[in-house]
């Protein structure tokens, strides 16, 4: 039996596509069972339907600061489909310890910088203003600590002379859909070991 995975977005999904054409190739032992949002007008909501995976989506903006009744309604959709893994993908809601720990050791990120380096937002501009060399991204097991878990893959680009925000991004997120896939390929087949790419 493929591990059932339901990836979580808040945009483009550009990531969730990468995770999606991975598990569509090969003996992948996963298969995605949904794609869920908390942005009704996400346009990765669209490309996931015309890949044929379900969609759900859960507007978080009519819960105001009820984060705990938002998540409610969103688990009605990723409860309905049995995942045995979920993940984040340019997922931009911050989740409750409540949430998180329905699904320990089982929730997946990536995180768009050299963790422990940079948690939270701004990562590319952080790295530039403190001048580092390297940056790149972080797919890491989901704890109630934001951007904390347990690291499962890094890979890293070098940060270049007149490099801005947008272009160091743009080479980071190139890395983060070569990354994704390949931690999930692993952790769905029970293997944690961190890669480095
Ligand atoms: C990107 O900035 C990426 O680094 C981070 O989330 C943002 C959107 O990603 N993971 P995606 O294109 O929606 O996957």
């Amino acid at each position: 039996m493929k591990k059932r995975v339901a990836i979580l977005i808040s945009g483009g999904g550009s990531n969730m596509l990468a995770l999606l054409r991975d598990m569509a190739t090969g003996d992948h032992p996963a298969e995605p069972v949904l794609v869920a949002s908390n942005d009704p007008t996400a346009t990765g909501l669209t490309k996931a339907a015309a890949a044929g995976v379900p969609t759900a989506a859960v507007d978080h903006r009519p819960f105001g600061r009820d984060r705990a009744a938002f998540e409610a309604a969103l688990l009605t959709h990723i409860l309905a489909t049995q995942p045995d893994i979920l993940c984040l993908a340019g997922f931009m809601r911050v989740l409750t310890p409540a949430f998180v720990n329905r699904f320990t050791g089982r929730m997946l990120n990536i995180h768009p910088s050299l963790l422990p380096l940079y948690p939270g937002l701004h990562t590319h501009q952080r790295a530039l203003d403190a001048g580092d060399a390297q940056a790149g991204c972080t797919v890491h097991e989901v704890t109630p600590i934001l951007d904390d878990g347990p690291i499962l893959g890094q890979a890293r680009v070098p940060i270049l002379p007149g490099d801005t925000a947008d272009s160091l991004a743009a080479r980071v997120l190139t890395q983060e859909h070569r990354l994704y896939p390949a931690v999930l390929r692993r952790f769905a087949a029970g293997d944690r070991a961190p890669i480095f790419l």
